[in-house]
């Protein structure tokens, strides 16, 4: 029996569907809404809106739960690696060593850049922020891979999952060699994902370079840890230019240049530069009185969630990860990880934040990690894009696959002039 919800506006009672989901809220369905009652609802921030059916990933934030495909986080980040993840969120189920192979093979054949594509990285000021260039030479790769464009051919939407999934890591790690003035490194076919990415990034012409395989594990749960996160601000974004026909390429760019936001993809490392600002740990209470000074726009970055109102299941792994690199690099006593653990510790013990619930968020720890790689603030969010790619195209693929889908166009709830005439200049 179908249920539903009544909605009384004035002498009118409209029937509104109820749909019930495998995990998470009922939701109601209002498509029809504004056809018989000739209104809107109205929801800027979406905090109460479902803008599509998906499979993929879910978030219970009271739980502080993220299954990808029903798997818990934990497990994958502790048992899985990264590519073996991107096949769950594209295809929906665990590979067998068969299609995890070929899988793996399609990937790494498909690193490397056209050559020409080079020559965009010139084209960028060397100080330019390696977010600028990836949304540039992302969004030029549809001047290139023209095999790949038509979003309505199964195969061309597939090759074209591939070769971002294997490209991206390439383009990032050549626009942090060119912000440094390094030469650029090719793909290593016989490195695994995340090792390639740390060669690409660190090996220079004048010596040789092994990939620490610790930092590479640690590389690979980091990019496991961002890969999807259900209807986050730049998979909507990704959904939004797909639903217009958008070729993938421009798509997955635009996911870019809304994850580069500090209050998104951006947090990482402004969640950095607050830790190193506050220095000490006996900095840490003034920070936590402007985070709650409501006249004070600071917060504290890598804290708080629109979703998890406990703790970001992420953060712990993510935890755990910092605690066992830097120890195996020798430097557990860096002083940025002490205060972060007890910027962490007095905030979880802090009315405000106990209220408002907010916990550390994926952010609040990667960014000791990638610093302690070797890593620049600047290329945090690169490193968050390379690994949400996989999510962005698995949403982007499903929404695409979607026979019911439209093009997304929100109303709006409008307070400007009512209708009024033009007035000559003469008479203003
Ligand atoms: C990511 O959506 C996703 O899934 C994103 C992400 C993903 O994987 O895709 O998880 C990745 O973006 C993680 C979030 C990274 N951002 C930060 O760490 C930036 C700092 N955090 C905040 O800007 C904030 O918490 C947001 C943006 C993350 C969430 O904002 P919401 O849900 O809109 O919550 P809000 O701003 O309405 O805050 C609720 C209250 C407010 O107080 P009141 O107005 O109710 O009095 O909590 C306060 C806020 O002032 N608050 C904070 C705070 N975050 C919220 N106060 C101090 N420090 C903070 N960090």
């Amino acid at each position: 029996m179908t249920k539903s919800a009544k909605l009384t506006i004035g002498e009118k009672v409209i029937d509104l569907p109820i749909h019930s989901p495998t995990l998470g809220p009922d939701v109601v369905d209002i498509r029809k809404l504004y056809a018989e009652a000739d209104v809107f609802t109205y929801d800027p921030g979406f905090t109460s809106t479902a803008a599509c059916e998906s499979t993929i990933t879910y978030i219970d934030g009271d739980k502080g739960e993220l299954f990808y495909r029903g798997y818990p986080i934990e497990q994958l980040a502790d048992r899985s690696h990264y590519l073996e993840v991107c096949y769950l969120l594209l295809y929906g189920e665990l590979p067998n060593a068969a299609q995890q192979a070929d899988f793996e093979y399609r990937i790494t054949r498909h690193t490397m850049l056209h050559e020409q594509i080079h020559y965009f990285f010139r084209g960028f000021r060397r100080d330019s922020h390696p977010m600028a260039t990836m949304v540039g030479v992302v969004g030029a790769m549809s001047a290139f891979y023209h095999d790949s464009l038509d979003i309505n051919d199964p195969w061309q939407r597939e090759v074209a999952a591939i070769r971002m999934i294997a490209k991206l890591p390439t383009i990032a790690a050549m626009a942090y060699k060119y912000s440094i003035g390094q030469p650029f490194n090719y793909p290593q076919n016989h490195l695994d994902y995340a090792g390639n990415f740390l060669h690409m990034c660190f090996a220079v012409p004048a010596e040789p370079y092994t990939v620490n395989p610790v930092l590479a594990k640690a590389m690979d749960r980091i990019m496991m840890l961002h890969a999807d996160h259900e209807q986050n601000a730049s998979t909507s974004t990704v959904r939004l230019a797909g639903s217009s026909g958008a070729n993938p390429f421009a798509c997955i760019a635009a996911g870019i240049a809304c994850l580069w936001g500090p209050a998104h993809g951006g947090a990482n490392r402004a969640c950095l530069e607050m830790l190193r600002e506050i220095g000490t740990v006996d900095r840490i209470p003034e920070y936590i009185r402007r985070a709650k000074d409501k006249d004070d726009p600071f917060r504290l970055m890598g804290f708080g969630h629109r979703v998890y109102k406990n703790f970001d299941p992420r953060a712990k792994v993510m935890k755990e990860s910092a605690d066992e690199v830097l120890g195996l690099l020798g430097i557990e006593n860096n002083p940025t990880l002490q205060v972060a653990k007890e910027l962490e510790r007095i905030a979880l013990e802090d009315d405000y934040f106990v209220a408002k619930k907010l916990y550390p968020n994926v952010d609040f720890y990667s960014g000791i990690i990638l610093d302690a790689m070797g890593f620049p603030t600047s290329m945090f969010t690169p490193i968050f894009a390379i690994s949400r790619t996989v999510g962005w195209i698995s949403q982007w693929k499903e929404m695409i696959g979607d026979p019911t889908q439209k093009i997304g166009r929100p109303r709006q709830l409008y307070k400007g002039e009512t209708r009024r005439d033009y007035v000559d200049l003469r008479h203003r």
